[in-house]
C-alpha cells in the first residue's frame, strides 16, 4: 500500500513548496525595501475599516458632553468629581457622571515623577471597570452618594448619569448588560466594546463626535482667567535635569487656559463629547499638579459654582444614618479617631498614627468625665485590634468606651437600602423622563456605604477629631466639620 501511495503525494508537494518559497522571497523583498510605506498603507486600511462614528442620534443632540477618568480610592474620586464639575461649568458641557470605582481598580501613577498612564489608556481602563461594575450588579453613581441636588437645581451645571448617556449616545441599554451573564462575543458586548473605544478616543479624534484630551499632568496645568493671561506660560514646576536624563524625558509643563483651549470658540467646540483623562490635582512644590482653577475669576456664575463645590455633602440617607448613630448609639460627647493602618504608604507609620490619638485621649481622660467615648473608623479589621493600641482601649472599659460600625450593621444596611430606593430619582436624567423610577439591573447588590456613614459620624464628634496625616479621608472629615454638617439631614 505504501509504495503505491508515495508518488501520489510527492507530485503536488514540489510545486507547493516552490510557490511558498517564492512568496516568502517576494514578501521579504517588500518587507525590507518598502517596509515603511507598505505598513503605513496597511494600518491605514485597518483604521478605515474600524473607524467608528458617532451615531446619528448622538449628533442630533443639542447638548455637548464631557467625561473623565476617575481613579484610585473614593476620596480621590470625589476630588476629581469636584474638578470635573467646575470644568463642565466653565466649558458649558453636560457632565457625564461616573460610578464609584472599586478602591484602586484604576491607578494613575505619579505626577511629580512624570510617570502616569496616558489619558486614553486610563479612559479605557475606567470604561472596562464600568462594564464590570454593571455586570456584577455593583454599579453605583457617585451622585447617589454625593448630594449634587443644589448644584443641579440652580442650573450651575448640567449632568447625566453615565448609563443614561450610554443608552442615548451609543444606543445601548445597559439593562441588557446586567440581565444575563454575557458571552464576550454577544452583540451587546461588541457594541459596548465599540462604545468604549469611541468614548476613550482610542481611534483618535473624530470631527463633531469625540475629542480626547491628550494633555495630562506631565505637560499641562489648566488655568482659567477672564483674559486667559496665563495661557501658554511655563509652569513653575518642571522636571529637574537629573530626572530628564535618567528617564530620557523632555516634558515641559505649560499653563493652559482651559476655556481658551477647549471651550466655546475653540477647535474643540463642535465635538459632541470631550473626554479628559484623570482630573486629579494636588498642590506640589508651589504649584498645582494639573488644575489651578480658583475663584479669582469675575464671572458670577463661575463664582457661585466654585462656592458650591467647596463643600458637597453626602446624600441625606447617609447623613441621617451618621447622625442617628451619634445621637442614639453613642449618646454622649465623643472623640472620632480615623486610623488608616493598612494601605501602602500608611502601613509603616502605625506608631505616628497612634501617637496623636494617645496624647489626646490621655488629656481627655484626665479631664473626665469617664469613660471617654470614642468612635473609631479604621481599615484594620476588628479581629486584628488585639495587639494594637485599639485593643488596649477596648480592654480598658473603665476609662474608655469604644464605638465602631461594621458593614453589616443594621444602621448601615438600612442606609444602603434607603439610598438604593431613592437613588434613581436623584440621577437627573434630562433626556428621558420615562426612565425615572426604572430599575437598572435586577441583580443590583446593596452598595457598601460604611465609609460614608463613618465620615458622617466623625463630623458629629464634639470632643474632637484625630485623623491620619496624609489621608484624604481625614481631609474630607475636616471639611465636613468645618461646614458644620452634623445636624443637617436629621
Ligand atoms: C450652554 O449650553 C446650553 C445647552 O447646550 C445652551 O443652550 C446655552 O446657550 C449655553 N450657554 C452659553 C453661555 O454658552
Ligand atoms: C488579621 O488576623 C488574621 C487572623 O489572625 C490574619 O490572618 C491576618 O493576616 C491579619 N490581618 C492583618 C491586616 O493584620
Amino acid at each position: 500500500m505504501l509504495p503505491k501511495r508515495k508518488p501520489h503525494y510527492k507530485f503536488p508537494l514540489i510545486p507547493v513548496s516552490l510557490i511558498v518559497t517564492l512568496i516568502s522571497f517576494i514578501f521579504l523583498y517588500y518587507y525590507y525595501t518598502k517596509r515603511d510605506s507598505h505598513f503605513a498603507e496597511f494600518s491605514q486600511t485597518l483604521k478605515t475599516s474600524h473607524t467608528l462614528q458617532c451615531s446619528s442620534q448622538a449628533l442630533a443632540l443639542s447638548e455637548k458632553f464631557m467625561w473623565y477618568a476617575p481613579h484610585s480610592g473614593f476620596s480621590n474620586q470625589f476630588l476629581e468629581f469636584k474638578n470635573a464639575v467646575s470644568i463642565a461649568g466653565i466649558l458649558n458641557r453636560t457632565l457625564v457622571v461616573p460610578p464609584i470605582l472599586d478602591h484602586h481598580a484604576v491607578a494613575l501613577g505619579s505626577c511629580p515623577k512624570f510617570r502616569v498612564i496616558e489619558p486614553k489608556d486610563i479612559r479605557i481602563s475606567v470604561w472596562d471597570h464600568v462594564v464590570e461594575l454593571v455586570r456584577s450588579g455593583r454599579y453605583i453613581s457617585i451622585a447617589e452618594i454625593i448630594d449634587i441636588s443644589s448644584l443641579v437645581s440652580s442650573s450651575l451645571v448640567r449632568v447625566i448619569d453615565l448609563r443614561d448617556f450610554v443608552s442615548i449616545w451609543c444606543g445601548i441599554s445597559l439593562d441588557f448588560a446586567c440581565l444575563n451573564d454575557l458571552k464576550s462575543q454577544s452583540p451587546v458586548s461588541k457594541s459596548l466594546k465599540q462604545c468604549g473605544s469611541l468614548l476613550a478616543g482610542l481611534h483618535g479624534n473624530i470631527e463633531n463626535c469625540i475629542y480626547g484630551v491628550d494633555e495630562d499632568c506631565r505637560t499641562t496645568v489648566w488655568t482659567y482667567h477672564v483674559d486667559g493671561h496665563e495661557d501658554g506660560v511655563l509652569d513653575s514646576f518642571q522636571p529637574d535635569e537629573q530626572l530628564k536624563q535618567k528617564k530620557k524625558i523632555s516634558y515641559v509643563r505649560r499653563r493652559k487656559d482651559v476655556f481658551r483651549t477647549l471651550g466655546p470658540g475653540s477647535d474643540v467646540e463642535s465635538a459632541s463629547m470631550l473626554a479628559f483623562g484623570s482630573l486629579f490635582s494636588a498642590p506640589y512644590k508651589g504649584s498645582e499638579s494639573y488644575l489651578d482653577i480658583h475663584e479669582s475669576h469675575q464671572d458670577q456664575r463661575f463664582l457661585s459654582l466654585m462656592e458650591k463645590i467647596k463643600f458637597l455633602p453626602f446624600v441625606p440617607e447617609i447623613m441621617i444614618a451618621g447622625n442617628e448613630f451619634a445621637k442614639e448609639t453613642i449618646k454622649a460627647p465623643f472623640l472620632c479617631a480615623q486610623l488608616r493602618l493598612l494601605d501602602g504608604q500608611f502601613k509603616n507609620h502605625h506608631k505616628a498614627t497612634f501617637h496623636g490619638l494617645r496624647q489626646k485621649l490621655e488629656s481627655l481622660r484626665q479631664q473626665g468625665p469617664l469613660p471617654v467615648h470614642i468612635f473609631v473608623m479604621t481599615d484594620l479589621p476588628r479581629d486584628n485590634w488585639t495587639d494594637t493600641y485599639l485593643g488596649d482601649l477596648v480592654s480598658d472599659a473603665h476609662n474608655y468606651k469604644v464605638n465602631f460600625l461594621r458593614e453589616d450593621d443594621q444602621l448601615v444596611m438600612q442606609a444602603a437600602k434607603k439610598l438604593t430606593a431613592a437613588g434613581y430619582g436623584q440621577r437627573f436624567i434630562p433626556n428621558s423622563e420615562s426612565r425615572i423610577g426604572k430599575k437598572y439591573c435586577s441583580n443590583q447588590r446593596l452598595p457598601d456605604v460604611l465609609l460614608y456613614v463613618e465620615q458622617t459620624v466623625c463630623s458629629c464628634a464634639s470632643l474632637g477629631f484625630i485623623g491620619t496625616p496624609g489621608s484624604t479621608i481625614a481631609e474630607n472629615i475636616e471639611l465636613m466639620r468645618k461646614f458644620g454638617t452634623c445636624s443637617r439631614g436629621s
